[in-house]
């Protein structure tokens, strides 16, 4: 028994047992949220650059069908997730330049139609926050249920700008009539908003992405925090996969590998469907089926991304099965790492990202001509087919120019190599295909690899791919259906 006590205080002060520290209340609930003072101070950004005598609507994204009467697990609209921290579906967002009064005397800055709480409905699809919840959570004092607004008493004709998105055109009209449908609805008729919208007019869709865009390409301190939890998450999968992965893995065992260290890290999902594409599947963009049952020695490229708390990381490597990078592999990998490189020495605040992606294209052009691969270096588009880039936030993709490189602005550096099989080069380059993309801060007189922790060398990725894993000796038994002959 003592040994056993000595044992477990070794354990113990090895920290063996301890989980990866998501923080947590006693609750063992997250405590790490955006707060409802960061999203009143996007609010406050917001009203000081929107026009004169304006309102912005911001709706949520419609809920959509998986299959029969299953719903995809609902995502918020980050627009309305970044100016009220709301969650649920069926919900409108008014943010007024100046603040307003009602009948009532009512003084107020922005008001929040949200969801009515329903005993049974949140039996089913869970708690729903209600204009309570909204006032007290949220710290949005005029909240109200979705139902109110169809009588709510708001005169939009005396705006010189009403601000929205474009309207999705296939919005259900369900069963409820508080839903998305009929707030839209009943926003088109209030706001008496034409079918035919003109750029200049009083009802402006271009304002919106211009307002948004200007206020999430720039990243607040605990925006930063969220991105920084983000992509070291996703680092941390890419190198529990680079030790565990085996020429007998299959894609999928790959994604769930990935996507269970994220989870195990607190990250409630992923930003967008993860590629993890072996050999010739790395040479298709967005390969996001991963179906090949066994991986093989060749190249697997890993394009991942946790989402943590609304923020989404989006991070790829490309490693070499079998632990080592062959002659024309290598040769790939360092080009892409080489522009990479060329276009991390362009960024800082004030620079051109059509520099940072000029000097990445010169380096793939120059040295797919060095190698033979092409003749002409205008040609290098074939094989390197995208942009250089683009900012992450909320949306992997995320809102905001890409012209000028600013202070506090978060974006990738993703150049690629693919060679697709029949492609007019010597066969041996066939079905080589390589990204490095990597999370970068934008700083005053440079950059920070937010993305540094996993690996992107050629000797640093070999001699991780070459370290024990905890899954050496992971086995399951056959499934005894799989026994069947033709299953
Ligand atoms: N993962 C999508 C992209 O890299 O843009
Ligand atoms: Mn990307
Ligand atoms: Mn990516």
């Amino acid at each position: 028994m003592q040994k056993f006590i000595a044992l477990a205080f070794v354990l113990v002060s090895l920290n063996l047992f301890a989980q990866p520290s998501p923080a947590e209340t006693k609750d063992n609930l997250p405590t790490d949220y955006l707060t409802s003072a960061f999203h009143e101070g996007r609010r406050d950004a917001l009203r000081a650059i929107m026009p004169d005598n304006s309102v912005m609507a911001v709706f949520a994204f419609p809920t959509r069908t998986f299959s029969n009467d299953v719903e995809y697990l609902y995502h918020q609209n980050p627009d309305l997730y970044y100016f009220s921290g709301y969650k649920e579906p069926h919900s409108l967002l008014l943010v007024f330049k100046d603040e307003q009064t009602d009948a009532e005397g009512n003084k107020f800055k922005e008001i929040l139609f949200v969801q009515k709480r329903n005993a049974g409905a949140e039996q089913w699809t869970g708690k729903r926050l209600g204009i309570e919840g909204a006032k007290e959570k949220l710290g949005i004092p005029m909240s109200l249920n979705g139902n109110d607004f169809k009588n709510y008493n708001i005169d939009f004709s005396k705006f010189s700008k009403i601000i929205f998105d474009r309207f999705p055109e296939d919005i259900p009209n369900g069963f409820d009539k508080a839903d998305l449908f009929d707030l839209i609805q009943q926003f088109k008729e209030k706001a008496a908003i034409p079918e035919q919208l003109s750029n200049q007019s009083k009802f402006d869709t271009r304002s919106y992405r211009d307002l948004t865009g200007q206020l999430r390409a720039i990243k607040t301190a605990e925006e930063k925090d969220l991105l920084r939890k983000a992509v070291e998450i996703s680092c941390m999968g890419q190198n529990e996969v680079m030790k565990a992965v085996r020429p007998d893995m299959s894609e999928l065992e790959i994604q769930g590998l990935h996507e269970y260290v994220h989870k195990r890290y607190g990250a409630e999902g992923v930003g967008y469907g993860s590629i993890i594409g072996s050999g010739e599947n790395g040479c298709i963009l967005h390969y996001m089926e991963n179906t090949k049952t066994k991986i093989g020695t060749s190249m697997i490229l890993m394009d991942v991304g946790a989402e943590y708390h609304g923020y989404t990381a989006d991070v790829t490597r490309t490693v070499p099965v079998d632990g080592k990078f062959s002659t024309e592999e290598r040769a790939i990998y360092q080009l892409v790492y080489d522009a990479q490189e060329a276009a991390f020495k362009t960024l800082k605040d004030g620079s051109k990202w059509s520099d940072a992606s000029k000097a990445a294209m010169d380096a793939i052009a120059e040295g797919l001509v060095k190698l033979g691969i092409i003749k002409n270096k205008n040609e290098a588009g074939r094989y390197y087919p995208h942009g250089l880039g683009h900012h992450i936030g909320m949306d992997v993709h995320d809102r905001g120019s890409m012209s000028t490189m600013k202070k506090d602005m978060v974006i990738t550096v993703e150049p690629g190599i693919y060679i697709p099989e029949g492609s007019n080069c010597d066969k041996k380059w066939w079905s080589i295909a390589v990204r490095i993309e990597d999370d970068l801060l934008i700083t005053e007189d440079g950059y920070e690899l937010l993305s540094h922790f996993a690996p992107r060398k050629i000797e640093e990725i070999e001699k991780l791919i070459n370290q024990k894993s905890v899954l050496d000796n992971y086995k399951l038994p056959p499934l005894e259906s799989g026994k069947k002959k033709g299953f």
